[in-house]
């Protein structure tokens, strides 16, 4: 069932239950009110009427004429009065037509002194009865009746008047429960269709101002919003990054064709096919190196961070010995820095190889941005639970309006960007998913240089006791 009826139906029958049950409740409370009215009058006129009874002759009593005091009625009403003798046999009676036995009635023969009402029926009349015992004739007793139709009337107009309302509160019921269920309704339809749009590919679908019904909806709609945002984002940072891999595995690949069919448009000497195919080895090289680029990258993203940990020390010598060819080559100096002893024996969480690279990725960063004669620092200092590794040069430095985005995969500084042979915009990214997913972190000390960059490595210590 469609949740706009379920809600109708739950609304309507829940409020006309309730409304039937309040209205037959206060109709029986009103006509017993009424009902014992009429009897407390009854019972007063009973008395004096059986006092104005004569019994000079007890198997002929004489009774008075007069008339009936009935409750809310303004004119006198017929009253029906009957004498019985202790057989319960009417012995004189006034106004009836046909005279009941007190047996018919449901009286019982020994009366209780306060006496007993009774319901009845004369000439198609609504009657109420009250039998009372005679004091004065042990024995008999005396039946005074008066008709019934002002408190019939009344619970009959009562009853009309509940119905009616009924009614009309079912249909107002019926129609705000169905406004009510389709507002409900429409916002989860709402939610559901940008759910739908989304799935279907269109990223820009938002809820946003058009769930206008309950805070629970407009939360829901506001949690789908940011998720649908979240989800672009991050779809748009995976185009960016796939668009600039395919680019830049594309640029060495170009020139590694144009190099091949220049080389076999005429005859060469050995020595110039050598030179060509020396050259044609350094671009796959570089290939090589971005493909392994980009896998760490993508690994580094997807996988979970792996539980080993690594001597400080060892990492060190990992990264500068790997860094020192390219140092050496630009005739800058690489001096390392171990500061405290207990540095030796310091052990940091995350996989030693994985380490060595960010670690090495920094270092050559440093080196490539320095000039023959400068040094790139390395000093390590421990800080609680964590390790850190700043790696210090004396270049140019990293130009103010570069440092938000050098940690981007594909960034390149202002300075970097015209020139081809200055690395692809990975190693920041590499360094710092690397730190990251062994509870580290790369970062650059915005308070240093220029001239000269600070990166710093922050790294997790290891529990003392623990194995690689
Ligand atoms: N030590 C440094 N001094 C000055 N600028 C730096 C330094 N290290 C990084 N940068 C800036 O950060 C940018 C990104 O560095 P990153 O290491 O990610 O890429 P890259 O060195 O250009 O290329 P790749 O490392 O992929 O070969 C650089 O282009 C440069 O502008
Ligand atoms: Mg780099």
């Amino acid at each position: 069932m469609r949740l706009r009826n379920r809600v109708t139906l739950a609304v309507t029958t829940v409020t006309v239950l309730t409304l039937a049950a309040a209205s037959v409740a206060t109709l029986l409370l009103v006509r017993r009110e009424e009902l014992l009215d009429l009897d407390r009058a009854l019972f007063a006129q009973a008395r004096l009427v059986s006092r104005l009874v004569s019994l000079t002759d007890p198997l002929h009593p004489v009774l008075t004429e007069g008339a009936a005091e009935v409750p809310e009625h303004y004119e006198p009403s017929t009253q029906y009065v009957a004498v019985y003798d202790d057989n319960g046999t009417p012995l004189a009676w006034q106004s009836f037509r046909v005279v009941p036995r007190l047996s018919e009635l449901g009286v019982r023969k020994h009366l209780p002194p306060d006496g007993a009402s009774a319901d009845l029926e004369e000439d198609g009349k609504s009657l109420r009865a009250i039998v009372i015992p005679m004091r004065r004739q042990p024995g008999y007793s005396l039946l005074y009746a008066a008709s019934r139709e002002e408190v019939d009337a009344d619970v009959v107009f009562l009853g009309r008047l509940y119905a009616i309302l009924l009614v009309v509160a079912s249909i107002l019921t019926i129609i705000v429960a169905r406004w009510f269920g389709r507002r409900l309704a429409s916002d989860v339809q709402e939610i559901a269709s940008i759910a739908r749009t989304v799935a279907q590919g269109d990223l820009g679908a938002r809820a946003g101002e058009r769930i206008r019904g309950s805070t629970e909806t407009r939360e829901l709609a506001a949690d789908l919003d940011h998720m649908i945002s979240q989800l672009s984002a991050l779809v748009v940072a995976q185009r960016t990054f796939i668009s600039h891999a395919a680019h830049e595995l594309m640029s060495p690949l170009a020139t590694l064709r144009g190099e091949l069919q220049l080389a076999l448009r005429r005859p060469r000497s050995v020595q110039e096919h050598e030179d060509v195919l020396k050259q044609a080895l350094d671009d796959v090289q570089s290939l090589v190196t971005l493909s392994e680029d980009l896998l760490t990258l993508a690994r580094a993203e997807t996988t979970a961070g792996a539980p080993a940990e690594t001597a400080l020390t060892d990492l060190i010598a990992d990264a500068t010995r790997a860094a020192k060819g390219g140092a050496i080559a630009r005739g800058v100096a690489i001096i390392e820095r171990r500061g405290e002893a207990n540095v030796q024996a310091t052990r940091v969480r995350g996989a030693r190889r994985e380490l060595s690279r960010a670690l090495r990725n920094l270092i050559d960063n440093a080196v490539s941005h320095s000039k023959t004669g400068q040094s790139v620092t390395i000093a390590v200092g421990l800080e609680g639970d964590e390790a850190r590794i700043v790696v210090e040069d004396e270049g140019p430095g990293v130009v103010p309006s570069d440092r938000q985005g050098i940690f981007e995969p594909f960034f390149r500084g202002a300075r970097e960007r015209g020139e081809s042979d200055q690395g692809v915009g990975l190693g920041l990214a590499i360094a710092r998913q690397i730190a990251r997913r062994s509870g580290g972190d790369v970062e650059l000390d915005a308070r240093f240089g220029p001239p000269g960059a600070r990166f710093v490595l922050l790294l997790s210590r290891a529990l003392p006791g623990a194995d690689t």
